[in-house]
């Protein structure tokens, strides 16, 4: 890590400029957070000065130059070397000031240190799901306290953007590719991870959360979590898959109807399709709109979902998986 948080610090730690720092982001939890937190409040303030600065300078030369009976207008000057030289002198400074401490930070920010451990992230309309070195998977992130976090992060669909406000990290996850973020949290605790690209009608649900361990307690949860999946009966394995799969984010289980319709009670109820005839929801009819969900589109909705197809090709769902869901859709009455 650079001294650059220390080094500009000083210059800095007004009560205003720290108070500014609060109301826009929440406490600094992450080994990057004060440098980025410097820099944007070196930004700020060099927009608060030039914005108040300028907007004064028009105000009073509004009224001092404004047009009066018997003053006559003199021709302005055309050249004056040294206001020139000072006009463009000081921004320059002020950005090759600006360029040099963001792009040490920047760096910093994408360098993960070699011994950091990974955690493979995967975005979907519209969920997150963590898949740890053990394979076990998780709808929330969960890592240790003061070790370096690398994740390693693909979307199944369009671009979403990892953002942890706390930690001060964003970044975007694409489809078709690999993006890479890092952190080190400072603090144990929980915090918010949202989505911070538009991506759709749930967007603003795309949330997770980041559980900061105390130290030695990460292993300690992985290995519990793992135990615990492997122990599960087919239904509660079904529900893990709901969520690992993303279904939780347009299926309620509740009986609400979002961009999709609940999964609450509709095992064997008849639904009635804008493009089929009625049928009855059984297994496979639940099989049958997981891999091709346009087939029988439910009233009152858009075909919107996309086909799970691809993912049993490509094994991220399996047929088990398949029938997990369906005992677990069983078991909401
Ligand atoms: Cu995913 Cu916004």
């Amino acid at each position: 890590m650079t001294g650059l948080g220390e080094w500009l610090a000083p210059a800095l730690t007004a009560p205003l400029a720290q108070e500014m720092g609060s109301f826009w982001l929440p406490p600094k939890s992450s080994t990057v957070a004060p440098a980025v937190d410097t820099i944007f409040n070196l930004i700020f303030w060099i927009s608060v000065v030039f914005f108040v600065g300028i907007v004064l300078v028009m105000v009073v030369f509004l009224f001092k130059y404004r047009r009066r009976p018997g003053v006559t207008q003199k021709p302005a000057p055309t050249h004056n070397t040294i206001l020139e030289l000072t006009w463009s002198g000081i921004p320059l400074l002020l950005v090759v000031v600006i360029f040099y401490t963001s792009y040490r930070v920047y760096l910093d920010m994408t360098t993960p240190p070699q011994n950091a451990y990974e955690v493979l992230v995967h975005a979907q309309k519209w969920s997150w799901s963590f898949t740890y070195p053990n394979g076990y998977i998780d709808e929330n992130l969960h890592v240790p306290v003061d070790k370096p976090v690398r994740l390693v992060m693909s979307s199944e669909d369009v671009i979403h953007s990892l953002y942890v406000p706390a930690f001060r990290i964003k970044m975007d996850v694409v489809p078709g590719r690999y993006t890479k973020a890092w952190f080190q949290a400072t603090e144990p605790g929980e915090y918010v991870i949202f989505c911070t690209e538009y991506c759709g009608t749930g967007h603003s649900d795309m949330l997770a959360t980041v559980y900061v361990h105390e130290p030695g307690e990460f292993e300690k949860w992985l290995e519990d979590a793992a135990r615990f999946a492997a122990n599960l009966s087919p239904a509660e394995r079904g529900e893990r898959a709901y969520v690992k799969l993303g279904c939780v984010g347009c299926h309620s289980m509740d009986g609400s109807a979002k961009t999709g319709p609940t999964f609450k009670g509709i095992f064997g109820e008849t639904h009635r399709f804008t493009n089929a005839s009625p049928v009855e929801v059984d297994e496979n009819y639940i099989r049958e709109s997981i891999l091709n969900p346009s087939a029988k589109v439910r009233e009152g909705y858009a075909d919107q979902m996309n086909s799970y197809k691809k993912s049993l090709d490509d094994g991220t769902l399996t047929e088990e998986d398949i029938s997990d869901l369906i005992e677990y859709i069983k078991t909401l009455k």
